[in-house]
């Protein structure tokens, strides 16, 4: 029997699959003249290309033996080494056992999620929070929950009184706990350490994981390294890194650390073969010949700078219309405008002057919040487009004013 393919039965695919249309990269403009605050990428121009074409030339050619061949082998020691000592600046003690590389860190959070929950299975999140991980946890079929942060985190105090609740109703409890502690998406606020230890106390007493998700402490305005939440609680923590803000995220080097049970469970998700050895090779290769602290300090610098110059340009053009605090490291700056302001329609006002954002909702479990909210990124563009961008954010901004007085 055959069928016409225009005839054919519409195929329904698994409900897991994200509803909601990919984000960040998918914000993204071909449009040449606007200029981009939405992308929360790194500067193109700060990766350590000749650094990069040495290192690669030589994992194809000196060590492609191995390098390019299957393998279930853990990768180069170079690069857990590095792993090890960037993360004793943490307090993390870490051994062989206790370390997982992952393709980036998004692929960690999807095999925490894996490893951890059944479908309906409660993850509680960070309000708001970093929509990738948003998408994984949906796709595990997990019932979401949502705590607000403030300048100092996650409200560790309502996720307490809500724990007591649950446990006094017996509601379920979560298996999983997402957050951002440091410089966060898009927040960028950090957690303070009070909060840390109460937090790691929990997942202890409720016996639940925390998803430690730390893509950004070494871009740290401050040269402060708190210690992580994992110090607190090391059996129920999962703390992820990844070079894809150190040295770029096309790279796909993250990774994992945490018990050595969690790590096996987490690891049984590579079937057969690792995270790529060919990339990993690469970046031990650059991490011999090239001082990646010297470069993440000059990064330090820049984003540093570029940071200063769009909270001058936010104080200049928007004065008291707009609310944030001043994020110590990391990409982003969490906008908070009057009620009057639907972000989602200054989106529109925004991309006709030629500057584009993500508006607040994007970051919330449901589309009803983070309607007066925006997240502006610094990483991607240099000083003179940030003002720029600004500038045209702000007369999209008054534009957008004027319309809606009309309308009312
Ligand atoms: C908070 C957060 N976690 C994880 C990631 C993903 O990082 P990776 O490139 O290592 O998968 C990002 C990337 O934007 C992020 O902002």
């Amino acid at each position: 029997m055959s069928v016409m393919v225009d005839k054919l039965t519409p195929f329904v695919y698994a409900s897991r699959v994200p509803q909601t249309a990919p984000m960040g990269a998918a914000q993204a403009t071909s449009r040449a003249d606007v200029i981009p605050l939405s992308y929360g990428s790194p500067v193109s121009d700060s990766f350590p290309y000749e650094a990069l074409q040495l290192a690669a030339s030589e994992a194809i050619m000196s060590q492609g033996n191995e390098a390019l061949q299957y393998t279930g082998a853990d990768g180069p020691a170079v690069v857990r080494k590095w792993i090890s000592e960037r993360s004793a600046l943490r307090g993390i003690e870490t051994k062989p056992e206790t370390v997982l590389v992952t393709y980036g860190s998004g692929q960690a959070i999807d095999f925490a999620c894996r490893a951890i929950l059944e479908p309906g299975d409660h993850v509680w999140v960070e309000s708001p929070t970093f929509f990738g991980a948003l998408n994984t946890f949906r796709s595990s079929e997990a019932v979401l929950t949502a705590f607000p942060i403030d300048a100092e985190g996650l409200r560790v105090d309502l996720v307490e009184e809500a724990l007591i609740a649950a446990d006094h109703a017996g509601k379920p409890l979560p298996k999983l706990l997402y957050c951002i502690p440091n410089y966060h998406n898009p927040g960028g606020v950090s957690l303070s350490v009070d909060r840390r230890k109460r937090l790691a106390e929990l997942a202890q007493t409720y016996n639940f994981f925390i998803l430690e998700d730390d893509a950004y402490s070494e871009l740290n305005f401050e040269e402060e390294y708190l210690p992580a939440v994992y110090t607190f609680a090391p059996q129920r923590t999962i703390y992820l890194g990844t070079f894809s803000k150190t040295i770029a995220p096309g790279i796909r080097v993250g990774w994992a650390i945490a018990s050595a049970e969690a790590i096996s469970k987490l690891g049984s998700f590579f079937h057969g073969s690792r995270a790529s050895v060919f990339t990993q090779q690469i970046v031990a290769n650059l991490l011999r010949s090239y001082s990646l602290a010297e470069h993440i300090k000059q990064l330090v610098e820049r984003y540093r700078k570029q940071r200063d110059c769009m909270l001058a340009s936010l104080d200049n053009y928007f004065g008291d219309a707009v609310e944030y605090t001043i994020p110590q490291g990391g990409f982003f700056v969490w906008l908070r405008f009057k009620e009057e302001v639907d972000t989602s329609e200054l989106v529109k006002f925004a991309a006709e002057r030629g500057v584009s954002f993500i508006d607040g909702r994007q970051f919330y479990l449901t589309p009803d919040e983070g309607k007066h909210e925006a997240r502006l990124s610094f990483s991607y563009c240099e000083s003179e487009s940030l003002e720029l961008g600004v500038a045209r954010l702000a007369e999209a901004y008054i534009a957008y004013l004027a319309e809606r007085n009309q309308r009312s």
